[in-house]
């Protein structure tokens, strides 16, 4: 991780100090490093040393960096890792363009790790950007909103870390069927990751994420506990008025915050987030026993322990 940190450093560095002062911004407030950690303990199936095991580290940070970056505008967030962000101690010309300066840094640094990481990269960004659409734009009429939910967060999630998998898979030159295994585990634990997102958004108080709570509620974004909620037969109709359009008020956010944390949708979310862990754990029986593995089955262990 401390070579990973490195070259993170190194890969942002511009002639012009103020396109790094604004790509450090974020790099430097903190964050989890969840997905190039992913990496590096799924190169440890294999062989861990290759260069190409930390390139390919660095590369799944910087473009997750770059989404928060943009993810940031779309949301009109104030705090990020703790921080205020970029969209807000600049503006947000200045947070979309450092999110595309380190999309290109990335895309450099992929091209050491030859066209087969280019194009996953590629597929992946596709992913990315479909899923950000996706949400946007909403569910129709004739869509299933779980499933809507499911194929959204697969997307803007689960996809980044199936090939954060994948690339520390192939990267330390581990066989195809455990190079699948990791992937396929990496998009389990991603959607995973992103409905504990969901439940935090909702539970947990900012000091803990390091982000505004309320925030899925002011961009009227209906997440898995919201679901749950409005489709339980005992739905508060206050709740249901609530969250039929995006809140704007402090008070309404404060109140659907209240009225969702004592609704059965943040439990029922909870189990739901328990069967993809439960899905990823079981994908682990594919690789071989020993240290990794153990520390995939903590990371499992980490992703639904941190809504509770
Ligand atoms: C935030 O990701 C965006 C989501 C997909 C939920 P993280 O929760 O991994 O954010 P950092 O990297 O720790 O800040
Ligand atoms: C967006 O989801 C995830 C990304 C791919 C950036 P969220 O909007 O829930 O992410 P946070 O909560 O702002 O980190
Ligand atoms: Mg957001
Ligand atoms: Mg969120």
């Amino acid at each position: 991780m401390d070579r990973v940190e490195a070259l993170l450093h190194d890969s942002v560095r511009s002639d012009f100090d103020f396109a790094t002062r604004t790509s450090l911004h974020l790099v430097d407030a903190g964050g989890k490093r969840f997905r190039p950690l992913f990496t590096l303990l799924a190169a440890h199936f294999a062989d861990p040393a290759p260069d190409a095991v930390i390139t390919s580290a660095t590369v799944i940070e910087m473009v997750h960096l770059s989404t928060l970056y943009h993810d940031d505008v779309m949301d009109e967030a104030t705090m990020r890792r703790g921080a205020t962000s970029a969209n807000v101690r600049w503006d947000n010309s200045v947070a979309i363009l450092t999110g595309d300066f380190l999309m290109a840094h990335a895309s450099r640094l992929v091209a050491d790790l030859g066209p087969d990481a280019v194009r996953q990269i590629a597929i992946t960004f596709e992913a990315l950007v479909t899923g950000q659409m996706r949400e946007t734009v909403g569910a129709r009429e004739d869509d299933d909103p779980v499933q809507h939910y499911l194929q959204v967060i697969y997307e803007k999630t689960g996809s980044l870390i199936a090939t954060a998998g994948r690339f520390g898979g192939n990267a330390s030159g581990a066989p195809p069927a455990h190079v699948a295994a990791l992937e396929e585990f990496g998009k389990l634990i991603g959607i995973a990751f992103q409905i504990s997102d969901d439940v935090i958004d909702i539970a947990s108080p900012a000091t803990d994420s390091g982000k505004t709570p309320g925030t899925d509620l002011r961009e009227g974004v209906r997440t898995l506990p919201m679901l749950y909620a409005l489709s339980a037969a005992d739905t508060d109709p206050r709740l249901r008025e609530l969250l039929a359009e995006p809140l704007t008020a402090d008070a309404d956010v404060a109140e659907a915050l209240k009225l969702l944390r004592e609704s059965s949708g943040l439990e029922s979310a909870r189990e739901t987030l328990d069967d993809y862990a439960e899905q990823a754990q079981r994908v682990l029986s594919a690789l071989p026993d020993c240290p990794a593995r153990e520390a995939l089955t903590a990371l499992v262990h980490y992703v639904v322990a941190r809504t509770r």
